[in-house]
Order: C-alpha cells, then structure tokens, then sequence
C-alpha cells in the first residue's frame, strides 16, 4: 500500500459513498450502505487491518488518513439516519396544523401568601429583620421559656397537638422569640413569620393557621413605642391613614400589661364593629430572665398578628375556610390581582 494509491482508493471510496448515501430514500437501504462501507469485509476496514504491515511515518500518516475517511463516512451515515427519521415523522398523516393546542395553566402565588408578604415588606422597611424557627417545637420554647409553667391554665387554652418525646406542632410562633434570645444579644428587632396549629376548626378557626411574630428588646423600649409600630404598621397594610385602632386591655402569660388590638370595620350591611387582629405587650421580665437578658437593663415589646384575620378583613371573607379547601374557583380570584 503506497501512499498515492491509498489516497486515490479512499477518494473513490468517500465519492462513492457520499452518492450512494445521499441517494438512499429508507433506512434499511442505509444500514446495507453502512456494512458495504464500514462492515468488517468493507475495503476501508480491510486497509486498516493491513496498516500492520507499515512502518514509522508511512504508518501514522496512513493512519491518519483511514480514520479521517471513517469518520467522514459516519457523519454521513448519521446525518441521513436523522433526515430520513425526521421526515418519516413529520410525514404522519394525522399531524393537524389546524388543531388548536392544549391550554397550559399557570399556577399563582395563594392569597394568604401574598398578605404575609406584604405584611413582611412592611415590618422590614421598618427594619425589622425576618427570622424562621421550627415548626415542630418543645414544651420548652413553646411554653415553658414563655413563663407558662407546667400546670398553667393557659396551656389548656392552646388546644396543643402533641407528638412523641415531649415533641408538639407549635401552637403559636411566639416560640420563635424564645430561640431568637438565646442566640441574639440585644438589641434584637425581628419579626418571624410561619404556620402554627391547634385543634380548632369552625368558620373562624382551621387547624393551621399562620401567624407574624415582632419582638423588639433594647434598653428603654416602652409601651409607647410599641403602639406607634403597630398603628404605622395596620394604617399602611390597610392603607388607611384614619383607620380605627383599639388597644384594650388583655392577659398572656408573656407579656405584661398586656393588649389586644381591634380595628374598626364596617360589614356589608353598613353596620360598624370592631375586630381583633393581633395580640401584643410588653415582654415579661421573666421571659427575658430565662432567656439570660438581663431585665434591669433591657425591656422589649412583643406582638403576634393573626395573618388569616387581616387576609379576610382586607379581601371582604367572612368564612376562613375558603382558604384552604383549594376550590380553584375561589382561588383564580385573587390570580392575578395585586392584593
Ligand atoms: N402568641 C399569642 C397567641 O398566639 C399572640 C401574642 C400575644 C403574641 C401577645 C405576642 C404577644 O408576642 O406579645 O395567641
């Protein structure tokens, strides 16, 4: 095998191939071409077989030759495998231009979702940093560094799912506060947002529900400063600026004094009330003790927003359970507006 006449065979051979190829119209015409060219007893096969029998630079430089011619030979195998497979498939004959395509919907983001998120953008403009804590608690973070005790009645008034090893479904996301002091010297400005549960379920209440935490620590935090955040806080969610406020006076184990705050709404039938939406007050120098913050030195104000409650009051919903029964027909509504 000289170098000319090799170059001269495979000339043919890629020639005869190329034409053979392109005229090939079915696929099992193809692969008798792919054995004529490239099978064990194709003459490109054969030549290579003989390289053996070469030596040094005729060798490689023949090597080199028979692997380019091979590998030419392959991409025009493949291509036309592709061409006749791709045209055997667009030619099907109940392929319909004129068939109108399939909807696809697009999913959106759950109103209750949507209202926390605003309430969050609001409490971070007032620098207020977001915070998570777990959703499956212990006696411990949930109540007891709450300064509610063991045989506290308040326990029984939060309708706990409790679960193995003193575990539970935290019952309110107060908890939160509790884990945030024991990793946070103060001063410490945070709110902390998440689902809670307890074993309720009427036109007011579902067994999970969603709350906002705010808790703010420092030295010489007063009540003041906690009615000024919550007023500024309800008047721009409900963007209100005369929006009616009531702080009346409350209990919860973790505060003192204590409130509860209402907001003036006017029902459909034009009639006034007033409705509670969050509980808050000062945090009790007991929680601070266990949480080793010194009570002499700081104070702090705590809040819990019920986010279901301002969902309804802003969409207009008298029934919570709408919320979570997934009818999409419920759901659409608030798709595409900006709530
Ligand atoms: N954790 C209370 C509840 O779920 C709400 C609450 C009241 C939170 C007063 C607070 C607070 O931080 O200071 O009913």
């Amino acid at each position: 095998m000289s170098g000319d006449s090799l170059k001269n065979d495979l000339t043919k051979v890629l020639n005869e191939a190329t034409e053979l190829v392109q005229k090939t119209g079915n696929l099992s015409d193809l692969e008798k071409l792919r054995v004529k060219f490239l099978g064990k007893k194709s003459l490109l096969i054969q030549l290579m077989k003989s390289l053996s029998n070469l030596k040094g630079d005729e060798k490689i430089s023949a090597g080199k030759e028979l692997n380019n011619a091979k590998k030419i030979i392959n991409d025009l195998l493949i291509d036309k495998k592709l061409s006749l497979t791709d045209s055997k498939n667009n030619l099907k004959d109940d392929f319909d231009l004129s068939m109108p395509g399939k909807p696809s919907s697009i999913g959106s983001i759950h109103p209750i979702t949507k209202i926390m998120n605003q309430a969050i953008d609001i409490m971070e403009s007032l620098k207020f940093e977001c915070v998570e804590g777990p959703e499956i608690e212990d006696d411990f973070h949930n109540f007891t560094a709450l300064n509610i005790p063991d045989s506290h009645p308040a326990r029984a008034m939060h309708d706990t799912f409790y679960l193995e090893n003193n575990f539970l479904l935290r019952t309110h996301t107060s908890s939160v506060q509790v884990r945030v002091m024991d990793q946070k010297d103060p001063p410490i400005r945070i709110i902390a947002p998440g689902k809670v549960y307890r074993k309720d379920s009427d036109i007011t209440h579902t067994p999970m529900f969603h709350q906002i935490e705010g808790l703010y620590i420092d030295k010489e935090v007063s009540f003041s400063n906690l009615k000024s955040i919550i007023n500024i806080f309800l008047k721009t969610f409900f963007e209100e600026d005369d929006l009616k406020i009531r702080f009346r006076p409350s209990y919860f184990p973790f505060t003192e004094p204590s409130a509860e705050v209402d907001i003036e709404y006017i029902d459909n039938n034009g009639n006034k009330g007033w409705l509670e939406v969050l509980g808050c007050g000062m945090v009790h120098p007991n929680v601070l003790d266990i949480a080793n913050i010194d009570s002499k030195i700081y104070s702090g104000y705590a809040f819990g927003l019920g986010v279901e409650r301002l969902a309804m009051l802003k969409l207009g919903i008298t029934d919570l359970r709408l919320f979570y029964e997934n009818d999409l027909r419920f759901l659409r509504q608030f798709q595409r507006t900006e709530i």
